[in-house]
């Protein structure tokens, strides 16, 4: 099946749940099916920059364990942009070149790159620049690369919300507390409103959504008043204080990071109604762990597919997920529709059907 090819993988970005699994599904699919070489490139493009470029020759026996294996066995980092690249002496120089030479030195005929929008966008710029031939595969925690319904890790990071939601509960009702659960997912609200609803939050904050403490103070009221006297909120870290200043923290190299939403809201939700609050902030526990059986069948199908794109000769394409099955779309589409959530999509309409706050 198909000339013989050598072809590379790479895992760029924030790692989450699932990584492993394309790994394995593509390496199945190309080495076991198509007889090609897969070599796998360390820590996303920083691979391909070194010299000589760090990758490993990846064959069916090592792949035995990945399907339930977190993480990237790969590696990966989400920091040093190839264009404005980060050097010893605090200089910024574009490692472009580098990449692409990289490429070529390993003979590769294409490349599998598995990353979010901000990843996807620069491996294509790279591909263009240097004539690689480049297949994307979308994930993320925060679902929301463009013209797909789901990208890798967003159930089992959902999964570990929920889980964290029900776990809250039994202590919140216990001590009738407010339990405020600060949950991932950058500028899009995916996660808190999909874990809000499998987890019974009573209120639910996103970004996409802004709300007035009037609103949320009122539904904690209102609860009380039926008898209700403890109350679980989820708040996406992206949210912003009621005044629209974002809430940021300080972090290593100077970068600042989102965090902090989940103390503000507990702090004006104590002082309006005088509730007990506590403050759960998940943080990158949603990225680790064990992927979902969900994540394990997009990973698979998503492998597949962008090893069959390759035989085809279709480049410069993502995979997507799209009516229940596996297609691909220029990754110049996907990029430009960036997906946060609708303020009038299904996911909103259930939560205020449930009777959920969403804070408006
Ligand atoms: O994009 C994935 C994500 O986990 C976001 O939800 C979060 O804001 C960010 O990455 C955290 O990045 P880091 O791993 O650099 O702390």
């Amino acid at each position: 099946m198909g000339a013989n090819k050598r072809i590379g993988i790479l895992t760029s970005g924030g790692d989450c749940a699932g990584l492993n699994p394309v790994i394995r599904a593509v390496v199945h699919h190309a080495r076991g099916n198509y007889n090609w070489d897969v070599l796998g490139i360390c820590q996303a493009t920083q691979g391909l920059m070194t010299r000589p470029p760090q990758a490993i020759e990846l064959d069916i026996h090592d792949i035995d364990r990945l399907l339930t294996l977190g993480g990237t066995m790969l590696g990966t980092t989400n920091k040093g942009d190839p264009f404005a690249f980060p050097m010893p002496d605090g200089t910024l120089q574009d490692r472009s070149d580098d990449i692409i030479e990289g490429y070529h030195s390993l003979g590769l005929d294409a490349l599998i790159g598995i990353g979010g929008d901000g990843s996807l966008a620069i491996l294509r710029r790279i591909a263009e620049q240097g004539g690689l031939n480049l297949v994307g595969i979308p994930k993320t925690i925060d679902n929301d690369v463009g013209l797909t319904e789901n990208s890798i890790g967003f159930d089992t990071a959902v999964n570990i919300a929920t889980e964290a939601l029900d776990r809250l509960h039994f202590t919140a009702a216990s001590h009738n507390r407010v339990i405020i659960l600060e949950v991932m997912g950058r500028d899009a609200g995916h996660i808190a409103l999909s874990a809000g609803i499998a987890g019974g939050a009573d209120i639910i904050l996103i970004p996409e959504i802004p709300y007035k403490l009037e609103n949320v103070c009122r539904h904690i009221k209102k609860r009380q008043d039926r008898g209700k006297h403890f109350c679980l909120v989820i708040v996406s870290e992206a949210v912003c204080t009621e005044g629209g200043e974002p809430v940021t923290q300080m972090q290593q190299f100077g970068e600042c990071r989102l965090g902090g939403i989940g103390q503000y809201i507990a702090s004006q939700i104590a002082e309006y109604t005088g509730a007990e609050t506590r403050v759960t902030v998940l943080g990158h526990v949603q990225r680790g762990g064990i992927p979902s059986s969900s994540d394990r069948l997009l990973a698979s199908a998503f492998g597949v597919a962008a090893v069959d794109l390759i035989a085809q000769g279709k480049f410069d394409q993502m995979v997507v997920w799209q009516n229940r099955q596996v297609s691909s779309v220029p990754i110049a589409e996907a990029i430009k529709h960036y997906r946060n959530v609708e303020a009038d999509g299904t996911m909103v309409k259930t939560a205020r059907g449930l009777g959920i706050c969403l804070g408006d």
